[in-house]
């Protein structure tokens, strides 16, 4: 059956799909006269770097981050990981994170408790259907905790976590606050300062609409940097220098860096349309799974959505799904303290998750080959 169709693309978590025009165009412009900012003083390499800085300051404003500074990175993972390491290698101490963290937290977090540098906690909902609230976190937020790191949406169900609040409580305390903000930017208005959020993580590949790349918002100067190497500043010097121009050493990838920034100004001009968009689909697939009675749903929100078929694993109907022309993320996501704590570490779940482009008769499509898959068994 595949190939006789046009896939239907329900995997905007992992990847977004939709690219909009200005991106692309930015993105082929950028690399048609691609130079070296901070390299070269010539004109174009000049206007690059002005260009590159102009991206920082519209982040800045559309998050609401005016006192923060914005760090380039490959991907989300590296910018978590220059937010974790980069704060807490030479610190140590205890940290509280939440069990709907992704392995791009939990891993570095597991990386420094088995160097014997931190020790962390994990802490779960305490209501089935929710997110993690600031009282959730309460009686973890012992004087010890040097950081607490929460995702602002679980990418498993969709679901927020209240960062606003858990934001207020830190702030409150005096301990950083990094939010993963991997699921959340692009669904969610994320406002840096009202959220006290010291350190921020995101993509630009999900729902900032760019392509490759990711950056950590941090109002933090003291982070070690996870790469040494040229800056184009302070050559004389042996040592790296501080703050962003020693966190982003070597060349970065800038046309991709130009062409997010045109991702933000579009994602920004459409928030609304987007929310009210997947909340329409998936509140529709909500309501269609309600009504078949071996479908489970674990949660939704955000443009995900995350099922259960009972009784079968999730990779099967996953690759069923396949054989349909149908993409959706099957097993764990990365997030084995989640499906843990859902109890769905055996099965894995199956996620949907909706973009700019999906329409109702995606979600039709699959309803129908949900029907079919029942119907076989
Ligand atoms: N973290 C991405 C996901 O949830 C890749 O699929």
């Amino acid at each position: 059956m595949r190939g006789e169709s046009k896939l239907v693309y329900l995997d905007n978590a992992a990847t977004t799909r939709y690219i909009p025009a200005a991106v692309i165009k930015e993105y082929i412009a950028r690399i048609s006269a691609k130079c070296n900012p901070s390299r070269g003083s010539y004109r174009d390499a000049v206007d690059l770097g002005l260009n590159v800085y102009r991206v920082r300051e519209s982040i800045k404003r559309h998050l609401n981050a005016p006192s923060h500074e914005v760090v380039f990175c490959k991907n989300c993972t590296e910018a978590l990981n220059l937010g974790i390491l980069g704060y807490l290698s030479e610190r140590g101490g205890r940290v509280v994170t939440t069990v709907t963290e992704h392995n791009s937290v939990l891993r570095p977090l597991g990386y420094l408790e088995q160097k014997g540098k931190i020790r962390y906690t994990a802490v779960s909902p305490s209501k089935r259907g929710e997110g993690v609230r600031s009282s959730d976190l309460l009686s973890a937020l012992t004087s010890d905790v040097r950081l607490v790191v929460v995702n602002a949406v679980s990418n498993v169900t969709g679901i927020p976590n209240d960062i606003e609040g858990i934001g207020a409580l830190c702030s409150q305390k005096g301990i950083p606050f990094l939010v993963d903000g991997a699921q959340g930017l692009g669904h969610l208005p994320i406002n840096v300062a009202k959220c006290g959020i010291d350190m921020l993580a995101a993509p630009a590949h999900k729902g900032l609409h760019g392509l490759q790349g990711g950056f950590l918002l941090t109002n933090r100067q003291d982070l070690t940097p996870l790469l040494y190497g040229g800056t184009g500043t302070k050559s004389l010097s042996l040592e790296q220098p501080l703050g962003v121009e020693g966190w982003e050493a070597g060349t970065q990838d800038n046309a991709g860096i130009c062409a997010l920034g045109k991702g933000v100004e579009w994602t920004y001009r459409h928030l609304d349309k987007i929310r009210t968009h997947e909340d329409k689909l998936i509140g529709y697939l909500s309501d269609e799974l309600t009504r078949m009675g071996e479908v489970k749903a674990y949660g939704y929100g955000n443009g995900i959505l995350a099922f259960a078929l009972q009784g079968a694993p999730s990779s099967w109907v996953g690759d069923r799904l396949d054989e349909m022309g149908i993409a959706v993320r099957v097993g764990l996501h990365c997030a084995p303290l989640m499906h843990r704590y859902l109890g769905t570490t055996k099965e894995g779940l199956v996620r949907v998750s909706v973009g700019y482009d999906t329409a109702t008769r995606d979600i039709d499509r699959l309803l129908y080959a949900l029907d079919s898959l029942l119907a076989e068994r």
